[in-house]
């Protein structure tokens, strides 16, 4: 037998919103799919990132620019951290998984806010680390007893996602300095913001301060959610000198290819699509969250571009009747919330089919 690490015995692979042609097939199903499961953008992909990517095409025998030159020094202009502070990721999820295995050794605490993305568990038991799960209080992040086990357990990283991922839930940024200013500073702070442009904008956190003052966090961005570039698997990551030295050593050699640096570097400039997206995403959660409520379902508030709610039932006999429709949203049940469902905003009119189907279902 071949041999493989005793770590990742445990594991329990990540699992994804459903493919389209999964369900396809699975169900035998011809007309369109809806599928909001896994909160990407419904508008598709930015129309400047689109002429990027074509215009591209005759160099992609060439490899990519290591450095990220170009995109570095507009994702400074936009934040207002230096460049030489500015990491760019194969999606995020590298970047969770390059600091858990760079900082860590065998048999460290690491904490983690529960429910949030689940990556962040998955890398720490695959470097061997015991990762403690800290429950939301009133579906938040608890500050408070995320400071004392940090103190109790020794933990080595400390990650939480803000806005959260699967309740949609924030904490300010008082509130975030606040947690900052007690944890110990040889502990890394790693904050995700993946959702961070669907927020209110006076919500936003200004990180490039809070990165000026605290040498052991690390700010996590994506290009999947409102830049529509999921396909494409690029984010960044921001953080002082020391964590910044230490990711650089890890990060593979040409790690983001051509077309994502390109294509996320036209984006994040599309300033009408970037509004459309906002705007559509706004009236999706409120009309949603008023749906949702309507029918008596209890709904969280959400700041992201999904809505999480509580079916009081159980959420899979539900998701699985949705698709039958053709509509695909999220069980969570793989974060505890055995009858709650994740639900992306769609176009106007996706969100009123899938409305109209829960009614039926
Ligand atoms: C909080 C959070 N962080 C990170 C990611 C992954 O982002 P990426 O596509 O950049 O790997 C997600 C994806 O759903 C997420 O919800």
């Amino acid at each position: 037998m071949i041999h493989f690490k005793d770590e990742l015995k445990n594991i329990k692979n990540y699992v994804p919103g459903k493919p389209i042609e999964e369900v396809k097939r699975e169900l035998g199903l011809k007309g369109k799919i809806i599928k909001l499961a896994s909160n990407e953008n419904p508008l598709g992909i930015s129309p400047k990132a689109k002429r990027v990517i074509e215009s591209s095409i005759n160099e992609l025998h060439l490899y990519p620019d290591d450095t990220n030159y170009y995109l570095k020094k507009k994702i400074s202009e936009k934040t207002g951290v230096e460049e030489e502070h500015i990491i760019i990721g194969n999606g995020s999820v590298e970047l969770i998984n390059n600091i858990v295995f760079s900082f860590t050794k065998r048999h460290d605490n690491l904490l983690r806010c529960d429910p949030s993305f689940i990556l962040f568990s998955i890398s720490g038991l695959m470097n061997g680390c015991n990762v403690i799960n800290i429950p939301t209080k009133n579906f938040t992040f608890d500050v408070e007893e995320m400071i004392r086990k940090s103190e109790e357990t020794d933990a080595k990283i400390i990650y939480f996602d803000n806005p959260n991922n699967p309740m949609g839930t924030m904490i300010d940024e008082d509130r975030v300095e606040y947690f900052l200013k007690k944890i110990q500073n040889d502990r890394i702070v790693i904050l995700d913001e993946a959702y961070n442009d669907y927020m209110d904008i006076k919500m936003r956190i200004n990180s490039a301060r809070l990165l000026r003052k605290h040498k052991n966090l690390a700010v996590l961005r994506t290009f999947s959610k409102i830049y529509g570039l999921a396909g494409l698997r690029i984010g960044y990551g921001m953080a002082n000198d020391e964590i910044m030295e230490v990711l650089n050593k890890v990060r593979l050699p040409f790690n983001v290819n051509l077309l994502a640096q390109r294509a996320a570097l036209a984006a994040i400039d599309d300033a009408k699509y970037l509004k459309e997206s906002k705007e559509l995403n706004d009236r999706g959660i409120m009309f949603l969250t008023e749906s949702l409520e309507k029918m008596n379902y209890t709904v969280v508030k959400s700041h992201t571009n999904f809505i999480t709610f509580d079916t009081k039932t159980d959420a899979m006999e539900v998701f699985k009747k949705l698709e039958k429709k053709g509509i695909i949203v999220r069980p969570i049940a793989n974060y505890g919330l055995k009858s709650f469902l994740r639900v992306t905003t769609g176009t106007d009119s996706e969100n009123r089919k899938f409305i109209k189907a829960l009614r039926e279902v």
